[in-house]
């Protein structure tokens, strides 16, 4: 029987999970917080140990079975599960049973997430990781909702009501994220069994989703979206090397960095006017640092495109990374098998680096505009799905604005916005100014004292250029000169989220 069909079983299974208190904060009181940060550098151990201290709870006994991998007496598991029983999640084929025992079958854990559109608490079903497995992954693994499906949940821009494509569903993570707000939501995988998790997370969880089995754009041929969201297999592994194993849930089958290439031609036929795809992806740097980024642009074609590079790995980063993510350990002879076949295919393309970070595509109504690539790397804040609207908003009102109305135009400084000042010690005046923000991209921004003073008065009242002219003044400066040098560092730290329309 497929996973999760028996309705009335799944409907069970939910209010016993509800009643275990089986949620992120559930987990945590279970097994503590230190456990909890363990856990996060997939260490069991001390979960384990500090669960054996304690009376068993309905919580700590699910999270020992279905999150740890730990064997559990089927008579704890049939308390933890009243209304399903052991009998009855073996059904549903979350576990097997034997002598008494219950094996998870799969991983089930609670998710949770905090955005714009409000607090939102599913359970998800995966198979079951290397934490539980204790070992390599099989290559045809159906991932959780992982570090990489959380990073493309917190980019996204509003999905609004409209229609939405989660291509790669895995899980169905991004298609239960986004079915909070979609009217419809389209969530395709080339796995069947990662079809079966989707449906039955979507069942556990009460979502409706369409769900539809192939490759890339195929399942929604001739079909638009107002949002397509994907966290697709973007990651980059050598072709025809032996034992290098193909992992269904990060590799597309394609050489070099082409599925990400194919994802981001593609969405022009399937974005509605206005529409937006956002991506995790990855992409090869063969010399040229900028070639490179003009080659990730160009895949956009007729669609607005901004890039934002997270990270640039070398080869051999790339590879170390990879190779350990599928199970492979360092100082075995495997591990450095892998790593060589990794490096050989960079340097058969001349591969010198490897980008990673996000891709936002957008449908103009007219003929695209915005082309932009950035690297971003540190720690951001919360709210990047809000500035990467807002930076897309700010970039339609500024082509309206030629220079002279800008000059006429009142802005405000975020207020997330400080300003911080370095000098030389014994110096008046600062050798550095600096924008800082707090939350969004938390960029930070050298200006120079005539930018920081204008910026310093953008409270809703003067338009920017009139503050440009006092400024100019205050300093004995030319105010067409101060205006011609202030207003293009106006406008990107507008497109930015320094500045808003006041
Ligand atoms: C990294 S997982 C993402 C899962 C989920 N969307 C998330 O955010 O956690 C990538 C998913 O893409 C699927 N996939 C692999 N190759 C594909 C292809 N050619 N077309 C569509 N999906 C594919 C995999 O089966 C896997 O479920």
């Amino acid at each position: 029987m497929p996973l999760g069909a028996d309705p009335d079983l799944l409907a069970s299974l939910r209010a016993d999970l509800d009643a275990a208190r089986y949620t992120v904060e559930g987990l945590e009181a279970a097994w503590g917080p230190v456990a909890a940060e363990a856990l996060g550098r997939d260490d069991p151990v001390p979960a384990l140990l500090e669960l054996a201290r304690r009376e068993p709870s309905p919580a700590g006994v699910l999270g020992a079975l279905f999150v740890l991998g730990a064997d559990r007496p089927a008579d704890q598991v049939d308390r933890a599960l009243p209304g399903t029983g052991t009998v009855g999640a073996e059904r549903l084929g979350l576990i097997r049973l034997a002598d008494g025992v219950a094996r998870a079958l799969v991983d089930l854990r609670p998710y949770a997430l905090a955005d714009e559109s409000g607090v939102a608490a599913w359970w998800i079903a995966s198979d079951p990781g290397e934490m539980a497995l204790g070992g390599e992954l099989p290559e045809e693994h159906v991932l959780g909702a992982g570090a990489a499906s959380g990073t493309l949940a917190q980019i996204l821009v509003g999905t609004g009501t409209g229609s939405v494509l989660d291509l790669g569903t895995g899980s169905g993570v991004q298609g239960l994220i986004a079915a909070r707000s979609a009217s419809r939501v389209v969530a395709t995988d080339v796995s069947a069994r990662a079809l079966e998790f989707a449906r039955l997370n979507a069942a556990l969880n009460g979502v409706a989703l369409d769900l539809r089995e192939g490759s890339l754009y195929e399942p929604v041929a001739g079909e638009r979206f107002d949002r397509i969201v994907t966290n697709p297999p973007f990651v980059i592994t050598p072709r025809g090397a032996d034992g290098v194993p193909a992992y269904t849930y990060r590799d597309g089958g394609f050489a070099g960095d082409g599925l990400v290439e194919a994802l981001v031609r593609g969405a022009a036929d399937h974005l509605a006017p206005g529409g937006v795809a956002q991506l995790l992806g990855n992409w090869e740097v063969r010399g040229d640092l900028d070639a490179a980024r003009q080659r990730v642009l160009d895949w956009a074609g007729p669609l607005d495109v901004w890039v934002v590079e997270r990270d640039l790995l070398d080869p051999a980063q790339y590879a170390e990374t990879w190779v350990r993510d599928g199970g492979a350990q360092p100082g075995t002879a495997r591990y450095r098998s892998l790593v060589r076949a990794w490096l050989e295919d960079f340097a058969a393309r001349g591969v010198t680096a490897i980008g990673a970070g996000y891709v936002t595509l957008r449908a103009p109504r007219g003929t695209a505009t915005l082309r932009r690539f950035e690297h971003l790397d540190g720690a951001v804040g919360s709210g990047i799905g809000a500035a990467i609207e807002a930076g897309l908003a700010a970039h339609d009102l500024q082509r309206a604005l030629p220079d002279d109305a800008l000059a006429d135009t009142v802005l405000v400084v975020a207020p997330d916005v400080t300003e911080h000042r370095h000098y030389w010690p014994g110096d008046a005046d600062p050798t550095v100014i600096e924008l800082r923000q707090g939350t969004g991209f938390a960029r930070v921004r050298r200006v120079d004292t005539v930018a920081a003073a204008v910026v310093g008065a953008c409270d809703g009242e003067l338009p920017v250029g009139a503050i440009a002219d006092a400024v100019a003044r205050l300093l004995d400066a030319d105010p067409d000169d101060t205006r011609a040098a202030v207003l293009p560092v106006v406008r990107e730290l507008w497109f930015e989220g320094f500045l808003a329309l006041g």
